[in-house]
């Protein structure tokens, strides 16, 4: 049984005052929870404070990115090392914001997926098409690469360690979710390329996140699905309430 992880993506929302409030409210709620993995990814200036705020509870804090390297003169950019540092346990690594925005390669993201590990830290890589690449038959070809390529020079006894957020571009941020059976289909194929990189043991053990236009309202019929193992949620993320209400989804 895999156990189902929520994590929170907070973008670039929240200030100092904001975020500790935020984190204050989700450990009171969910802090003791053990049936499931909780994680919040602030922004960097706000993670010394989550961190403190979400101490010694069942919520733990993600970077939303990482530069590939320990150290050195990269001016602007956060290694995976630092964010251990800082109190983090996992790292968001390939968001399409990211992909988009920033230009980021597969290959450039499949360096930081290795930085994170190498540093004790658990990526959350994320894969996902546009809505171009889905109507025109592309998407299992890109999703194949960005997963197969993200993943390159990881070792079979690490991969248990990362975990996949599926999420469709054209679902992210638009309320638009993918239907659970548009999703069950990606991630059942992505367990499927697991199993081809890593074997069939490690692919039933890694987990596979959804992630676009999350809500309480869709969660449920989204967490039936035999190869959704949890989600991550952007938007609905940001108040306390949405979120606790997520991470309660009914359990079967
Ligand atoms: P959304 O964002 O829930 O606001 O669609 C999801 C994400 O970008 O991770």
């Amino acid at each position: 049984m895999r156990k189902p992880l929520i994590a929170g993506n907070w973008k670039m929302h929240k200030t100092l005052a904001e975020a500790a409030a935020l984190a204050k409210e989700l450990k009171d709620s969910l802090g003791t929870m053990t049936d499931i993995d909780i994680v919040v990814a602030p922004s960097f200036t706000l993670l010394n404070t989550v961190v403190t705020t979400v101490r010694d509870s069942a919520i733990a804090v993600a970077g939303q990115n990482c530069y590939p390297r320990p150290s050195g003169a990269f001016t602007g950019e956060i290694s995976a090392e630092q964010l251990k540092d800082c109190g983090c346990a996992y790292g968001i690594i390939g968001h399409s914001e990211r992909r988009q925005l920033c230009g980021e390669s597969n290959a450039f993201i499949n360096q930081k997926v290795v930085a994170l590990l190498s540093s004790g830290l658990r990526p959350i890589l994320c894969i996902g098409e546009t809505l171009e690449e889905r109507e025109s038959g592309q998407m299992l070809t890109i999703l194949k690469e960005q997963l197969v390529s993200g993943l390159r020079q990881v070792l079979p006894q690490q991969a248990g360690e990362v975990v996949v957020a599926y999420e469709p571009v054209w679902a992210i941020g638009t309320g638009k979710t993918a239907s659970s059976a548009q999703a069950e289909e990606v991630h059942a194929f992505v367990r499927d390329t697991l199993g081809k990189l890593f074997g069939h043991d490690c692919a039933q053990k890694s987990r596979i996140l959804y992630g676009g236009s999350v809500k309480p309202a869709n969660i449920d019929e989204l967490m039936t699905q035999p190869n959704i193992d949890g989600a991550l949620v952007g938007g609905a993320s940001l108040q306390a309430d949405d979120f606790i209400k997520i991470v309660s989804f009914t359990r079967p």
